[in-house]
């Protein structure tokens, strides 16, 4: 119930105009987000990789609804793609398609994207579209597709609670895209995805299995820690190489396992967003463990 609640209020366009604008929120939200400008994500992206971790940043924003803002969310991006290069960090970018002017026009949304993968080729990166709601989920998969045999450094992300997934896993690697694997963050009805947690988990490792054992290079995000016991048993089980895959997990979210994977030799790439637009992010993250807020709390009235 308490799921649903964060879900519906991270949509709520008064609480979201509302809270962005309050330092009360700015506060609550810096444990998940890592700065409210680039200069500060990229400070932070150091101090990771000096850390052993790798990092996707994230320029937070979604739901545009202008051309206008949507370049200009491309034009960060770009801005992004640039400074990883001459600040030699090990990173890449993820975004959102209706960051991109999705909802506007979805040729828009995949000439601002294209501009964006076609840079980090040129450069040797790499551009993760995150995945949304199930009503974009077959426009970011066909749109990833379309950038990766023009560009080659597109990838997407697949989610382990609806039913289609396990044909998208097969769909994308079949042509050699790399997936990024997580549950899922959405609101979604039964008719698409297993209402069960227990369902969606024996799915997560399912598919988990499939996509490292590919030969593509995946990414397994999640902070399941009985997943990620059952993967680094499978793998090590399979003779994979440390290096066959990933594990992705949320800024600030379990920092101490990350650490433990590094020291045990695994990769780690932490999700690292950033930028005034923090609230649906933020509420979806209280959303997936509503003790966070009395986490948060604690932490606020301590400082
Ligand atoms: P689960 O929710 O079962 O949690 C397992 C354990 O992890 C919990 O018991 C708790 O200990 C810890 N945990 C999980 N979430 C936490 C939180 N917010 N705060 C504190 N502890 C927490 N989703 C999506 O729909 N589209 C996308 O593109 C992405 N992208 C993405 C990238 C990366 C790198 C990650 C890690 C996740 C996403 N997600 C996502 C979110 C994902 O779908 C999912 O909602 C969260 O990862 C939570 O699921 P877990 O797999 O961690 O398991």
């Amino acid at each position: 119930m308490l799921r649903s609640f964060f879900i519906a209020l991270s949509q709520n366009k008064q609480m979201r105009a509302f809270s962005e604008r309050s330092t009360l929120g700015r506060r609550m939200s810096s444990r998940f987000v890592a700065g409210m400008t680039l200069d500060e994500a990229l400070k932070a992206c150091e101090d990771l990789n000096r850390q052993g971790m790798a990092v996707t940043l994230d320029a937070l924003g979604e739901s545009v609804l202008s051309e206008e803002h949507a370049r200009r969310t491309g034009r960060l991006y770009a801005q992004m793609i640039d400074a990883i290069a001459q600040r030699n960090l090990r990173a890449n970018v993820s975004l959102k398609l209706t960051q991109m002017g999705m909802d506007v026009d979805p040729l828009l949304a995949e000439e601002v994207v294209g501009e964006l993968v076609e840079q980090a080729s040129r450069l040797g990166n790499f551009v993760r579209l995150d995945m949304e709601g199930s009503g974009y989920t077959e426009a970011t998969v066909a749109m990833t597709e379309r950038l990766f045999h023009k560009y080659g450094a597109a990838g997407t992300v697949l989610q382990a609670y609806l039913y289609r997934t396990e044909q998208d896993v097969e769909r994308l690697l079949e042509q050699g895209i790399r997936i990024r694997l997580c549950k899922g963050a959405y609101k979604e009805p039964a008719s698409l995805a297993f209402p069960e947690k227990a369902d969606v988990d024996a799915n997560y490792l399912k598919l988990a299995k499939r996509c490292i054992t590919s030969g593509v290079f995946c990414g397994m995000a999640t902070h399941d820690e009985r997943i990620i016991e059952e993967l680094k048993r499978f793998a090590i089980e399979s003779k994979l190489p440390k290096t066959a895959f990933e594990f992705q997990m949320l800024y600030g979210v379990r920092r101490d396992l990350q650490r433990a994977l590094v020291m045990e030799g695994w990769g780690v790439r932490v999700y690292l967003p950033f930028g005034p637009e923090w609230y649906p992010y933020f509420m979806r993250r209280l959303a997936e463990r509503p003790a966070n807020l009395i986490f948060l709390a604690k932490n606020f009235f301590r400082n």
